[in-house]
């Protein structure tokens, strides 16, 4: 299918962030967008480059009450080379595709979205910042358009992609977080949705999230829904701790987010020699391994923050001070190891890394 590109006009560019050293993340979008509609019967059409605009959405857009809405997140880097790179782009599709499985949202052509999402960086590709540890966020969007109130999956739909300059997702950068041990509410249940990136399961999490912050905690530890006992992710990020000599990380077992930043570690940390467990790993576990000295280290995996070191967790009232509240040896080491990769300064073993430019 033929994708058509219609360019900004001159003049019509929006002004590019002056100092990089400043991104946060999410406020700055690019100039163009990639689109497409969907219809039962019809299948994706009309795939196309658009400067980047507000959308029209009917009132009655079943997105809107019964929330068909899924999403990736994904970017791309300036490489040491000055070549733009992706990392691991099409394992993002396929999530999305199986997100779009759960929820009776129909499957994107995978070459196509790639082809799509190339042009868009490409023509924007004044929009990926140059400087370390910055790159162009990429957030392919599916929701359900059909107007149309009752309960059942939606017949048209509209995918989009937008991308925007991103630093830090954290304010603390690679400083350890403050945790808070979340035993009231829960993200996800296994048989739920938890395993795919659904808009629903994020605003399940802010209320959590809004209390931990109150409290002066960066994010939440989520523990399984059922027992309250397993520990399952962190924020709206994979979770893993380093326990002796084990590192560990919770199983996908349906309600954990499948990670690609989380397979990368463990494939690492697997090739590096080290004892990679995918297994459940009880609070109370986690707790008499922070007292009795034997918890080295904990970090988050996301593709926003790639590694971000726990340097304290709050539970039942009482504080824990991890890996001395500084980052960890092993975090330090895979942080380099997948920016490396990201960045071109390293070698790609994995084939993880796709050249654009
Ligand atoms: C990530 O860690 O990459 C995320 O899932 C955060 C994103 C929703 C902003």
């Amino acid at each position: 299918m033929e994708i058509k590109v219609t360019p900004a006009g001159p003049g019509c560019s929006k002004e590019k962030p002056k100092d990089e050293s400043t991104l946060g993340f999410g406020d700055i979008l690019s100039d163009h967008m990639f689109l497409m509609d969907y219809e039962v019967g019809k299948g994706w059409y009309h795939p196309r480059i658009e400067p980047y605009h507000d959308l029209a959405i009917n009132p009655a857009a079943m997105a809107l009450h019964y929330g068909q809405e899924i999403f990736e997140g994904l970017k791309a880097y300036y490489g040491a080379d000055d070549e733009i790179y992706l990392f691991r782009p099409r394992d993002n599709f396929e999530r999305l595709n199986h997100s779009a499985r759960r929820i009776c949202m129909p499957e994107v052509d995978v070459d196509l979205v790639m082809e799509g999402m190339k042009k868009l960086i490409l023509l924007d590709k004044d929009w990926v910042p140059k400087s370390q540890g910055t790159s162009l966020y990429i957030r392919p969007t599916m929701l359900a358009t059909e107007p149309h109130l009752g309960v059942r999956p939606a017949r048209g739909y509209l995918f989009f992609i937008i991308v925007g300059p991103v630093g830090a997702y954290y304010k603390e950068g690679l400083n350890p977080i403050r945790i808070f041990v979340e035993d009231k509410y829960v993200r996800a249940a296994v048989g739920g949705t938890g395993e795919t990136k659904t808009a629903g399961n994020y605003a399940a999490s802010l209320l959590a999230a809004e209390e931990a912050k109150e409290k002066g905690f960066t994010q939440v530890l989520w523990l399984d829904a059922a027992e309250r006992k397993y520990i399952e992710e962190v924020g709206t990020m994979n979770m893993f701790f380093v326990l002796g000599d084990e590192v560990i990380t919770a199983p996908l077992n349906g309600s954990i987010l499948p990670g690609i930043t989380r397979d990368s570690v463990i494939r690492i940390v697997k090739d590096w020699g080290l004892k990679m467990t995918e297994r459940s790993l009880s609070i109370d576990e986690l707790i008499e391994a922070v007292t009795n000295g034997s918890l080295q280290e904990a970090f988050g995996t996301g593709t926003a923050a790639v590694i971000s070191p726990v340097g304290q967790i709050a539970y039942k009232g009482e504080d824990y001070v991890v890996a001395g509240g500084k980052m960890g040896k092993l975090s330090q080491r895979l942080y380099n190891e997948i920016v490396g990769i990201q960045y071109a300064e390293k070698e790609d073993a994995y084939g993880w890394r796709e050249r654009i430019t």
